[in-house]
């Protein structure tokens, strides 16, 4: 990788993509491989908001690299109110080897890739998700097999996982659909971009308020939950907004019949999405919550390099 940060679903190109699934394919069918491939080096996890799959895939991912991982929760270094973001950098790029970050603003993300000069990972910030993007589309690869011209639905929130699966897509040549409520659209500057590099890569992006319209032709239907990190106390008035954007049986039935389901997790059932999508035959859910682990070992070993 080119880049000595991933920050954002940009940072990496088409090709580097490539490079990296094939990496990670092989280190999920061969981990014995790569026990020592970076050994003895420290990745240090921020985290400001509360994780299961990405703490445990980063923490298990740099051990089975011969690493360690040194997790620091919201209370342990408090950024920004009992130290600066700029001294924090400071001090952990005299002691680890690579920083994961999980934060709020995207700003405080980017800031901590400026002043550190070690590697940052974005780990989910209010506005992207860019590992989860990775694995997503690593996931219907997989599945699928070649991508290019594919069909992605995402249905819901025009939120950080929504802007990373335009932007991953775009660059990987999969279509990519985003059906929101009005005023919950993604962000427009996002949209942008996505339609940039689509064009480039022959693929098309769509930002609309239709699901059942998004959803035809569908390779894969995606969801996320309806209040996000940070927005619990919209949850209640969000639940009323964006129920017919609910990724039931009947919805699922306008996608392609060999339709895949797809969704980052934490799941709300019956909000978002309902049992019957969720843990349906068509639902690889946990198999895309495996390969965390897989493309972020990849990643890792190409930042540590
Ligand atoms: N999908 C995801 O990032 O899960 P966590 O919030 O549990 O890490
Ligand atoms: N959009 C969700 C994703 C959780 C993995 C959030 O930010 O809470």
């Amino acid at each position: 990788m080119k880049a000595q940060d991933f920050i954002s679903a940009q940072d990496i190109t088409t090709e580097e993509i490539q490079d990296l699934y094939e990496l990670a394919k092989d280190m999920k069918a061969n981990r014995n491989k790569y026990i020592r491939a970076r050994e003895g080096m420290s990745l240090a996890m921020i985290f400001e908001k509360p994780s299961l799959r990405t703490r445990v895939t980063f923490d298990v991912g740099i051990q089975q690299l011969g690493g360690n991982g040194i997790f620091l929760g919201p209370n342990d270094i408090n950024l920004g109110k009992r130290e600066s973001v700029f001294d924090v950098a400071k001090n952990l790029e005299r002691m680890v080897d690579i920083i994961m970050i999980r934060t709020f603003a995207h700003s405080i993300c980017t800031d901590m890739a400026e002043f550190a000069s070690i590697p940052i990972i974005n780990g989910l910030t209010d506005h992207e998700h860019p590992c989860q993007a990775l694995a997503d589309f690593f996931t219907m690869w997989e599945v699928k097999g070649d991508l290019k011209g594919k069909k992605l639905t995402y249905v819901g929130d025009g939120n950080n996982v929504a802007h990373s699966l335009m932007l991953t897509g775009a660059r990987l040549g999969v279509n990519v659909s985003v059906a929101t409520p009005k005023g919950y659209e993604p962000d427009k500057a996002v949209v942008e971009k996505a339609k940039k590099d689509a064009e480039r890569f022959g693929a098309k992006i769509v930002a609309t308020n239709d699901a059942e319209d998004a959803v035809a032709n569908a390779d894969a239907v995606y969801t996320d939950v309806w209040a996000s990190m940070g927005q619990e106390s919209e949850a209640e008035e969000r639940k009323k907004i964006f129920s017919p954007y609910q990724v039931n049986s009947d919805l699922m039935a306008k996608a392609n019949a060999d339709a895949i389901f797809l969704h980052c997790l934490p799941a709300h059932r019956g909000e978002e999405v309902t049992d019957e999508v969720i843990d349906s035959d068509q639902s690889v859910v946990f198999q895309e919550a495996e390969n965390r682990l897989h493309v972020q070992k990849a990643l890792m070993h190409e930042l540590l390099r």
